[in-house]
């Protein structure tokens, strides 16, 4: 496992081949998973499948230039 890189990132178990829908709105009841309440506004949920088990550290601040991953981008050094 490693540390998260922003104080805002959300650590989350993925499964290997599990599909993932991860919300970018902030308003999901399930969040950091998509629950559609996206529906109506300009956001959409970044759908990923996990390549392997693995801790992850999903971004946040929408800054990520990889997303939904955590990779430094947006947070204060
Ligand atoms: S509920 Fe937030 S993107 Fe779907």
């Amino acid at each position: 496992m490693s540390a998260a890189k922003c104080a805002d990132a959300v650590q989350v178990q993925l499964l290997s081949g599990v599909k993932y829908a991860f919300c970018t709105c902030g308003g999901s009841a399930k969040y950091p998973c998509c629950d559609g309440t996206h529906r109506g506004t300009e956001f959409r949920p970044v759908k990923f499948v996990a390549e392997q088990d693995e801790q992850a550290w999903l971004c946040v601040c929408k800054k990520s230039k990889s997303p939904p991953r955590c990779d430094g981008t947006g947070c204060p050094s």
